[in-house]
């Protein structure tokens, strides 16, 4: 079988373990062939390819962002782009796909083998955790990691100065990596795009951090919004899935924590240093997993699925479900964060 291979949407630590996996597995058990498409479904538009064999993937398991290149295109943005797909797999004469991406490239993948037919198996990636049918998605942990270094250099610098540090870490629509570092750090107060927040109310928190001698640090997510307002943004240009560019709201908010209390504020941006670099071994072991499965699944011809973590198992969801609907922070876990607010 020719298997071709793509990484859509966000880069993230863990995918070039994920086609590690897949092309050890599929080629010494199964005798595949793989074609890598370069840059996500642009790949398959242009015809653009890259060689994918064992030499081309050895090495690269500690390696951060993805061999084949990632972009946001859409193919159903694009003019004549089912009918060019379908030209690519024909003339690479690709039997399968498997299409490592988060929600906008895995709902490309659905409607792929739902209206097209296309075969295609998923593997889920997101360094934002908010996919619903899994458990964990690789790169949220090296995210977390990331952030929560940060957070606590950040505590040595804001005590020594006694002002308040305001993190602003990736999340668009859920604050998982903000819920998970800022506990991990140890943080004045956490807040996520799933619970709008009262700038008094975290004044508060910092004015009584600093009562107790200590300085706080604030972690907010990039797609937090205060109550009342919407959404603070860097500028209103969108990707082709119509997502618009994030992160503003830490300057913001360190702007009104300054003026209401007094106290300096200041902010730092963690960014793409969470996605980039090398995956923790959490995430190795996880996309080397979901590696190992996906080309299972493709061997088994299984289209239409997902691998996907539950517990400590690897299991097969439709990427119908996967996509439908995104896994935000419950009311309940955020409330149980609470405790150390303020
Ligand atoms: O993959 C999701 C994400 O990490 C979001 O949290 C963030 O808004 C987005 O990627 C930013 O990605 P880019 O800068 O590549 O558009």
């Amino acid at each position: 079988m020719r298997v071709g291979v793509l990484t859509g949407g966000g880069d993230c630590p863990g995918l070039n373990a994920v086609m590690r996996a897949v092309v050890r597995k599929g080629v010494q058990r199964y005798g595949c062939e793989f074609v890598g498409f370069r840059d996500g479904w642009h790949g398959l538009l242009e015809g653009d390819t890259v060689r994918l064999d064992i030499p081309a993937v050895r090495g690269t398991l500690p390696r951060g962002g993805t061999i084949l290149g990632s972009s946001r295109t859409n193919p159903f943005k694009e003019a004549d782009g089912v009918r060019r797909i379908n030209a690519t797999l024909a003339k690479e004469e690709v039997d399968a796909l498997i299409a490592i991406g988060g929600e906008d490239t895995l709902g490309v993948a659905a409607r792929l083998v739902q209206e097209h037919g296309v075969h295609c198996v998923g593997v889920p990636k997101t360094i934002d955790n908010d996919l619903s049918a899994t458990d964990y998605t690789f790169g949220f942990d090296t995210a977390v990691g990331v952030a929560t270094e940060a957070i606590d250099r950040l505590h040595t610098t804001a005590e020594s100065h006694m002002r308040v540090l305001v993190v602003e870490v990736m999340g668009r629509h859920a604050g998982w990596i903000a819920l998970h570092s800022g506990l991990a750090g140890g943080a004045n107060c956490v807040l996520i795009p799933e619970q709008p927040f009262d700038v008094d109310e975290v004044c508060g928190w910092v004015t009584s951090r600093f009562r107790a001698s200590y300085a706080p640090i604030v972690v907010v997510a990039e797609g937090a919004v205060p109550k009342g307002g919407g959404m603070v943004l860097k500028d209103g240009s969108q990707d082709s899935f119509g997502h618009v560019r994030l992160s503003g709201v830490g300057e913001w908010l360190a702007k009104q924590i300054e003026s209401r209390t007094g106290k300096e504020a200041r902010t730092t941006v963690l960014g793409h240093i969470q996605r980039g670099g090398t995956p923790s071994a959490f995430d190795r072991w996880l996309a080397t997993r979901f590696g190992l499965h996906a080309i299972d699944a493709v061997h088994e011809q299984d289209w239409g699925t997902m691998v996907a973590l539950r517990g400590t198992d690897i299991v097969r969801v439709p990427l119908s479900e996967a996509t439908a609907r995104l896994k935000t922070v419950d009311p309940a876990l955020y409330e149980e964060a609470g405790v150390f607010f303020g």
